[in-house]
């Protein structure tokens, strides 16, 4: 039996499923392409990609498949230049773990943090992925327009009922409902993220009644009992993240994946140390030491540059102390099998939790 929402028909993937799309490791060509050959849509996380690289990768999943893919790009404020004066703190902050990992001492971090957004919304203008969604911010009323206008469906993420509400308004195609459990930064944009925890269990009921536009879970989802769960809530798709990270198609470190796979109940945890802004990942050294003694931090995402040699540094190493071990909070569900595969199993899972649950009718 096939499972079909008016969304993934939209959308023209066959398994009302989406690959998160994850910035900065997970997602690589390779994981979108065995994700969209397979059913589902693969989305890249292109946040701190370049144009040029955006463009080329595009292709290289178009070569290898001609089904949709999504792209996923930061929409939030850059900061300017921090003066090296105000840096001191957070460089201090980390040097000790520097020094451990023999790495020089770390200096002051230039502007820009970030790649150009106006050009990588002209990279994705000129990509036309089938679906576009923003993270963390919404989008300029006249760039809306014109992605709309080539026929890009474009959502966004939301964290509470206030920014739902708002995309819908602006005219988004679709809203992401990302609750509390999930990995990584979360999209909050106007409201306080730390206000702004309401579980996907939750979440996901009080958007599905706020608003007319379809709603995609996301958070804490790992198999198909739990889709099947986010379908019954009344989204017509779930978004995963942490699940798609063990897969030999993810690029983040061997040290991330056997963590992910070794993970126990209740080893998350918030920190803005990484990035500047808060996401959740399995408690390590560094976000343990960093949190407890609330170390100094620039702005996001500029303390990304601070920490971006000590989470290479410590991957290479193949020690966890030091990276970004981002996941959601059903972590110890995870499983390392090909993406394709592990599509084939959600929807095999997502039946047979709809079959189940409904056994339970009686005349
Ligand atoms: C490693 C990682 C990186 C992420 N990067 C992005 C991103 O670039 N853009 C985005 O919209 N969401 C990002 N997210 C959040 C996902 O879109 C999704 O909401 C989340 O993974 C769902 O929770 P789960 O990890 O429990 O499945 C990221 C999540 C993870 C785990």
């Amino acid at each position: 039996m096939k499972l079909a929402t008016p969304l993934s028909e939209k959308f023209g993937i066959s398994v009302p499923i989406i690959q998160a799309p994850m910035a900065g490791g997970p997602t690589t060509q390779e994981l979108v392409a065995a994700c969209s050959g397979a059913g589902a849509l693969g989305s890249f996380g292109f946040a701190a990609t370049q144009p040029e690289e955006m463009k080329k990768q595009s292709a290289w999943v178009r070569s290898k498949t001609d089904r949709p893919f999504g792209i996923n790009l930061f929409t939030s404020a850059q900061p300017q230049q921090i003066d090296a004066a105000a840096q001191r703190g957070a460089l201090e902050a980390v040097a000790g773990y520097y020094k451990e990992l023999g790495l020089p001492p770390p200096e002051p971090v230039n502007a820009p943090y970030a790649p150009d957004l106006e050009a990588q919304l002209d990279a994705v203008e000129e990509i036309r992925p089938r679906v576009f969604t923003v993270h963390l911010a919404a989008l300029p009323e006249e760039r809306l327009k014109r992605v709309k206008a080539k026929a890009i469906l474009l959502g966004g993420s939301a964290t509470c009922v206030a920014e739902a509400k708002r995309l819908e308004s602006l005219g988004f195609d679709f809203v992401i409902a990302q609750g509390g459990e999930a990995g990584g930064h979360r999209g909050s944009y106007l409201r306080d993220p730390y206000q702004s925890l309401t579980g996907t269990l939750a979440l996901v009921r009080l958007i599905v009644r706020a608003v007319r536009v379809p709603v995609v879970a996301a958070g804490g989802i790992m198999d198909g009992a739990g889709i099947a769960a986010a379908l019954a809530l009344g989204a017509q798709a779930a978004q995963l993240g942490t699940a798609f990270i063990p897969c030999p198609e993810s690029s983040a470190p061997q040290a991330h994946k056997d963590a992910l796979l070794a993970a126990r109940e209740d080893d998350t945890r918030l920190t803005e140390k990484f990035s500047g802004k808060p996401a959740r990942g399995l408690a390590n050294r560094f976000i343990t030491e960093m949190n407890a003694k609330n170390a100094p931090q620039l702005a996001f995402p500029a303390q990304n540059s601070v920490t971006g040699k000590l989470r290479q540094a410590s991957a290479r190493a193949g020690k966890p102390d030091f990276i970004a071990l981002w996941a959601g909070q059903a972590a110890p569900l995870s499983r390392a099998m090909p993406a394709a595969e592990l599509i084939k199993v959600l929807d095999e899972e997502t039946v047979s939790a709809i079959r189940g649950a409904a056994s339970f009718l009686k005349d």
